[in-house]
């Protein structure tokens, strides 16, 4: 086979590959924890729930009830991720700073990281994995996979929540405007620029869906 030939076939394999990636990571939020954090994560489980005794509550988590023993110092990102097995939820700074940790409550995008749960007993909690429905794709995560806007994707959730939260109430943002609506949000790989046109692009379907 010409050597040309041979490139287009490897280039389209590529691309192939990585939407595949993209489309799962967009659904469940599961990218490849760092041992870093996988280390923080086992030396912190050992203290929390048993020291200070555990609390039967229940959260409205993606449309549905759940029943969870929770820590009075317990964080909702804990809550989510360890408890609850909703992992899309990423844990990055775990100190308010990068937003990859980003869910709606109430519609509003929290840093997970920074909320205690037992704060959050009567809201409305929604994660990525709430985001898709029978229909399909939420309309930013079809912007997400159609442009390709992130490299490792680890802070695609928090960045697909935060803007989910920011177009709720400026479905028709300027480039500007969404980038200031998301600064709250940071990326490791500093794909910034791939990851605006993701965005913008995921308004443009949102504005779609609803007829705008
Ligand atoms: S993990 Fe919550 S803001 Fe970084
Ligand atoms: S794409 Fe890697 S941290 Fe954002």
């Amino acid at each position: 086979m010409p050597e040309r030939d041979k490139q287009v076939i490897d280039v389209s394999a590529r691309r192939l590959s990585r939407r595949t990636f993209i489309k799962g990571v967009i659904t469940s939020g599961v990218t490849v924890s760092s041992a870093s954090y996988l280390f923080r994560a086992s030396l912190a489980g050992r203290g929390t729930s048993t020291a200070f005794g555990d609390r039967l509550i229940t959260l409205s988590v993606n449309g549905q009830q759940r029943r969870v023993d929770v820590a009075k110092q317990e964080t909702l990102a804990w809550t989510l991720r360890y408890k609850l097995g909703l992992t899309g939820t990423k844990l990055g700074c775990d100190r308010a700073e990068c937003g990859s940790c980003t869910v709606l409550i109430d519609d509003i995008p929290y840093y997970a990281c920074s909320v205690l749960t037992h704060t959050v007993r009567d809201r409305k909690l929604l994660t990525i994995e709430g985001l898709a429905s029978a229909k399909g794709l939420h309309p930013v995560q079809q912007g997400v996979v159609d442009e390709q806007g992130f490299q490792c994707a680890y802070c695609m959730p928090g960045f697909v929540m935060a803007a989910v939260g920011f177009l709720k109430k400026n479905p028709n943002p300027t480039r500007a405007e969404l980038a200031h609506g998301i600064s709250g949000n940071l990326c490791r790989c500093q794909d910034y620029d791939k990851i605006l046109t993701a965005l913008m692009r995921g308004a443009e379907y949102m504005r779609r869906s609803s007829g705008a």
